[in-house]
């Protein structure tokens, strides 16, 4: 059977993270592989919908619950409608934000804890984990400081942005011990240096993943 490659993006809001993300799609298209784009929460008609409730500051308090709940409805969906598919097809699949997200916000932002985020995770995504999750990593008052400087050049923080730094800075902690856990898998990157060397950092990691997948297709065109 035909297995793909999956990369997520991750990071406190103001990392950068979609800029790299864009750029990193490029360099893998040029490589030659084909590559699908997604985004959580959302990625789908469906998921989109959840994402203006997740999102939206006319949304008032949610329960942290059913703010975990939500991520992972959303993410049941784009995992059905467009992840898993291309990945049996053999693709490549770049998401901005998966699962170590709901790990991050949810358990360590609003402190509902790894294992229940887990349950979650065992039935919605099961073995569907990432190849490699790369975390950007910045102090959230810096970041802090791009997304307000965003928000005045015309885009408004979010429900979620717009959270204590507390919350930011306990999402940036969770991400630090989530890394250190699985660092074969998770890694990190320093977000506060220039686009250019962050990218250059990127590439490294994707690169042996891309060449494995090159030897390993020309194994089995080999074999036919
Ligand atoms: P994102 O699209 O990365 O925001 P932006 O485009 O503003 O960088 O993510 C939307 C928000 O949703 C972000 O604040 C992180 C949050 N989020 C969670 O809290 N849990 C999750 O599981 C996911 C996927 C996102």
């Amino acid at each position: 059977m035909k297995s793909g490659l999956f990369i997520t993006f991750e990071g406190v809001d103001g990392s950068g993270k979609s800029t790299q993300l864009r750029r990193a799609v490029q360099y893998i298209r040029q490589r030659g592989h084909r590559v699908v784009v997604t985004r959580e929460p959302g990625g789908t008609r469906t998921g989109e919908r959840v994402r203006d409730i997740l999102l939206a500051s006319k949304t008032g308090k949610l329960a942290p619950l059913a703010e975990l709940a939500l991520m992972y409805a959303a993410r049941a969906q784009v995992l059905e409608e467009v992840v898993r598919p291309a990945l049996a097809r053999g693709e490549v699949v770049v998401s901005d934000r998966y699962n170590t997200a709901s790990f991050a916000y949810q358990g360590y932002g609003r402190q509902l804890g790894t294992p229940t985020v887990r349950a979650f995770d065992r039935v919605i995504c099961g073995s569907t984990q990432p190849d490699l999750t790369i975390i950007l990593d910045i102090d959230p008052e810096r970041a802090r400081g791009r997304a307000l400087g965003d928000a005045r050049r015309g885009s408004h923080l979010d429900r979620i942005e717009a959270a204590s730094l507390a919350f930011h800075k306990r999402v940036r902690a969770g991400y630090l011990a989530i890394a250190r856990r699985a660092p074969e898998r998770i890694k990190l990157v320093c977000a506060e240096q220039s686009i250019d060397e962050l990218q250059n950092q990127i590439r490294a990691l994707i690169e042996p993943l891309l060449a494995r997948r090159n030897r390993n297709s020309k194994l089995e065109t080999r074999k036919s």
